[in-house]
């Protein structure tokens, strides 16, 4: 009663969330949040409705007082990219903990393909791992850091596309938030210049993103130890295991362009998160046009059909050319895109952009274990 009475009134406006919207599930529990899927019966959207912790975020956000930092309701709703998860609305429960309602994405997290390495992985992971780098050189054109890049916060929609979520510990790129000792992050991604506490700037993004795309060849961290602070400490100091050694087909540009982002020296590392994606989208497209030249060749060598068949589908319905065709099986890495096998097609349902290695099958061009 008195606790009502003296209750300290919040500042905000606050919003019953099990009035507005129907929860049909817990999608997920993420170290700071709560996550449902929701329906907004406001606007009838099914969305995904994040609720943050509201003593893990306090004391996040304690770290910055005096600062001005803008709260992750604030840096979600300002980011409108392809690759990252639309955040339409925040603002607070009745509880006063922050809520976020973001588009829905029905899909899987990379997380769960870096340890599945299945074919849809080593198919489709050179795209990804573009996306993720075209969503970081965004972020960071905005004046970012993310400090959390990992595959945890990455979601691989059902139309194999990425979209980064998670700006929970995102701080603007300005000299008081790059000052040394605010070491939040997941420790086996995180840059040696966060965890030994010196300055750190953009460039940590680009290590976590590196180790990141090392998980995604290798389903393995660049150490051996990786997993705790202490562990990394341990580390730190001696050079990453070279990607060569687990994936020894992988092709060169690409193993050089992760490996240089490993660098312990930020100086040595990519600069851009730009630039580190232009490598991999020349490589690219150099392996999608080495495919197809092998595909027209394989074309020129087969033997005429003994009698050319009517196509019996209408056009709409027809098979794929050969030269977009492409063998899943095939693990090595020259490009063999195999004429007459059976193209695999990602399901098109709801695909917005057309991409160089949309037609054709990359499991059989790229290094494969
Ligand atoms: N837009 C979305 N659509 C569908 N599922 C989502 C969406 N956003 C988040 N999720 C689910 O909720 C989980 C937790 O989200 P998020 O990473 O944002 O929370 P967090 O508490 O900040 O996590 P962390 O443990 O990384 O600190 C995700 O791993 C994902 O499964
Ligand atoms: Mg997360």
């Amino acid at each position: 009663m008195f606790d009502k009475l003296f209750k300290k009134k919040s500042a905000h406006e606050q919003t019953d969330i099990e009035r507005r919207f129907n929860l049909i599930g817990r999608v997920g529990q993420g170290s700071m949040s709560r996550v449902w899927k929701a329906t907004d019966l406001k606007t009838g959207r099914t969305v995904a409705l994040k609720v943050l912790d509201k003593e893990k975020t306090e004391r996040f956000e304690a770290r910055f007082r005096g600062l001005n930092k803008p709260h992750e309701g604030e840096i979600a709703t300002s980011l409108h990219h392809s690759s990252i998860a639309e955040t339409t609305e925040f603002g607070w429960t009745t509880e006063d903990e922050m809520f976020l309602v973001m588009d829905f994405i029905e899909g899987v997290s990379l997380s769960l393909l870096v340890d599945l390495q299945n074919d849809e992985m080593k198919r489709f992971r050179l795209r990804y791992m573009i996306q993720i780098g075209e969503a970081l050189s965004y972020l960071h054109a905005q004046n970012w850091i993310h400090r959390d890049i990992c595959p945890r916060n990455v979601m691989i929609s059902e139309d194999k596309c990425v979209k980064l979520i998670d700006f929970g510990l995102v701080v603007p790129n300005q000299p008081e938030f790059r000052k040394p000792g605010n070491r939040t992050g997941t420790a086996a991604y995180m840059a040696p210049e966060l965890i030994k506490r010196q300055y750190t700037d953009q460039r940590l993004d680009i290590f976590s993103y590196a180790v990141t795309c090392f998980e995604m060849y290798t389903k393995r961290f660049p150490w051996d130890a990786a997993l705790t602070l202490d562990a990394v400490l341990q580390h730190m100091n001696q050079p990453p295991e070279e990607i060569t050694q687990f994936v020894p087909g992988i092709d060169s540009q690409i193993a050089r362009a992760i490996m240089k982002g490993l660098a312990a020296n930020p100086d040595e590392r990519w600069q851009s998160a730009a630039d580190m994606v232009a490598v991999f989208r020349e490589a690219e497209a150099r392996l999608v046009k080495m495919a197809r030249e092998a595909a027209a060749k394989n074309r020129a060598l087969a033997p005429p059909p003994a009698q050319p068949a009517a196509p019996k589908l209408p056009p709409a319905s027809q098979p794929m050319p050969a030269e977009q065709q492409g063998s899943a099986a095939d693990d090595t890495d020259s490009p063999q895109p195999a004429a007459g096998k059976p193209g695999k097609r990602p399901p098109g349902k709801g695909r917005k952009r057309r991409r160089p290695d949309d037609d054709i099958d990359l499991t059989a061009m790229f290094a494969e274990d």
